[in-house]
């Protein structure tokens, strides 16, 4: 597969059909409902989670309630796909709202780490009795229902592996009716390898092509079923861990308003919507393993304060490196490290792991610091951190701003121990959300991309027209 020519799935030409022009007026009488409750609910500056006024939910709930546009059908009707999916997922949101609400909840084990545990938790058990992800199945491997399942866009190739060729995942719909998200099953990390061919000038490299495979899948997909049309896109996903995955809809940001993009780059100034789109861990995974070898050492025995090593690429890292880099015995900061010196024993010597961005916002530092126990720094611009509708980072990690990187020493070494040992000890406990499993277990990472996924969807409800 060398030409875009050779590209699995027939090239349609109209490829601004949709989307544009006379579609928009369609589209106009189309309801489409967001309320963002859940974001809202989950998102830390709207919901307090210290307030346990167990009698009176929060105002965002009865929004839901006195709003419900279910109606009450007589018996002898049959519920349209759309009814049927709805109701069940107004049940969802109903179970979770009320265990928000319930005093007498006993999940006490992690507390701290998510702005709500109780939310989370009761969203988690409905997940796995409800959701269903319809895994197109047009196009071909390796373009398509293939990726990469090593080293760092390895989450592309596991979850199409898990969701759609593993047959063995019970959120697989066995019906797009029954589903109530449509994954289109491309590896951007594939598309890049293998049409991207060969790379001599810069024309090569143009997102067009990668712009066009997608748009036409949509066009196809979007002619033969009724699913994409019902919703303008909105409970459709492409998950993608490559550089490139935000590009997808660059060509044509109206087709992609409401679909929800499943990215490691979650750069907020290049587009990324928190409330809309998803933003993964990236995982570096060896040949043939799932995990980094533990080389976690009790705190008292970490003797290194910060430690860093990684190739200069990007502004950030660029000033970490020029302020830091074979400067101090307490900030270890490399860009080559040193022979016989071993990089996930150094991370397990250490109490925090330096995680800056690079040319791209996400790296596969944070998953690999909180596997060595290490306190992630996050040092990034605009970065949509991972899970973070559900997970509040700051229990578990430190965040520094990219102007104070000359004062890394002083802010770390002016941590409290115990505070300190809450971050370790919260680290151990979100580490399981950073744990790929094959098939997935609850909680871990597979999981925690597959509710972030639901989460978007609870937050809003398709009508037919
Ligand atoms: C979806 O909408 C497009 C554009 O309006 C239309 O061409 C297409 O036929 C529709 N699909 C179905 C299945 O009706
Ligand atoms: C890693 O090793 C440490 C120390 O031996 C141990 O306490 C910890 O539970 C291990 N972690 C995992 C995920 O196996
Ligand atoms: C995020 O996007 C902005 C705008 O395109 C860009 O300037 C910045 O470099 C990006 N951040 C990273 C770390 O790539
Ligand atoms: C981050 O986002 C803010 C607000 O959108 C913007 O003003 C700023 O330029 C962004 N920073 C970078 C590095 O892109
Ligand atoms: C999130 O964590 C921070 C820092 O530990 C804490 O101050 C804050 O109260 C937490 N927020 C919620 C909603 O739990």
């Amino acid at each position: 597969m060398t030409s875009p020519a050779a590209v699995p799935f027939p090239h349609v030409r109209e490829r601004n059909a949709m989307g544009l022009g006379s579609s928009r007026l369609r589209y106009a009488i189309l309801a489409l409902f967001f309320f963002n409750v859940f974001h809202i609910l989950f998102a830390p500056s709207y919901f307090n989670f210290d307030d346990h006024s167990s009698t009176s939910p929060p105002q965002h709930f009865d929004f839901l309630s006195t709003h419900s546009t279910i109606k009450h059908l007589s018996p002898a009707h049959k519920l349209s796909r759309l009814e049927r999916i709805e109701g069940d997922l107004a049940r969802a949101r109903a179970s979770i709202q009320e265990a928000i609400r319930s005093s007498n909840f006993a999940w006490h084990d992690t507390g701290s780490i998510y702005w709500n545990p109780r939310a989370f938790h009761q969203s988690h058990v409905e997940m796995l009795k409800r959701f269903k992800v319809w895994v197109y199945e047009e196009g071909e491997q390796p373009l398509v229902h293939d990726g990469p399942v090593n080293d760092i866009y390895a989450i592309e190739g596991q979850f199409i592996d898990e969701i759609d060729n593993s047959n063995r995942s019970p959120f697989k719909a066995t019906h797009p009716d029954k589903a109530q998200v449509f994954f289109l099953p491309f590896s951007v990390a594939k598309v890049i390898r293998f049409v991207y061919k060969p790379r001599i000038s810069k024309s090569d490299y143009d997102p067009d092509r990668l712009q066009r495979l997608v748009e036409d899948y949509i066009t196809i997909i979007s002619h033969k079923y009724p699913y994409w049309n019902a919703s303008m896109g909105a409970d459709h996903f492409l998950l993608s861990c490559h550089d490139w995955g935000p590009r997808i809809s660059y060509g044509n940001p109206e087709m992609f308003k409401n679909f929800i993009r499943v990215l490691c780059n979650a750069n907020a100034s290049e587009g990324f919507q928190p409330s809309r789109d998803v933003s993964i861990p990236e995982v570096k995974l060896p040949k043939g393993k799932l995990v980094q070898r533990n080389l976690s050492k009790h705190p008292d025995k970490r003797t290194i304060l910060a430690f860093f090593a990684g190739r200069v690429h990007g502004n950030i890292r660029k000033k970490l490196l020029k302020r830091w880099k074979a400067k101090d015995d307490q900030i270890r900061v490399h860009e080559y490290l040193p022979k016989g010196e071993d990089y996930a024993k150094l991370m397990g010597l250490s109490k925090f792991c330096l995680c800056p961005s690079g040319n791209e916002v996400a790296s596969p530092r944070v998953v690999e610091a909180i596997q060595a126990g290490c306190v992630p720094v996050i040092i990034c611009d605009n970065y949509t951190l991972p899970f973070s509708d559900v997970l509040n980072w700051s229990q578990f990690s430190v965040e520094i701003p990219v102007e104070k990187i000359p004062e890394i020493k002083n802010i770390l070494q002016n941590v409290p121990k115990d505070e300190y040992l809450k971050m370790y000890n919260n680290v151990r406990k979100v580490r399981r959300h950073f744990v790929v499993n094959r098939p997935a277990k609850p909680f871990d990472m597979m999981h925690m991309i597959l509710h972030s996924i639901w989460l978007r969807r609870l937050n809003f409800r398709i009508i037919a027209s």
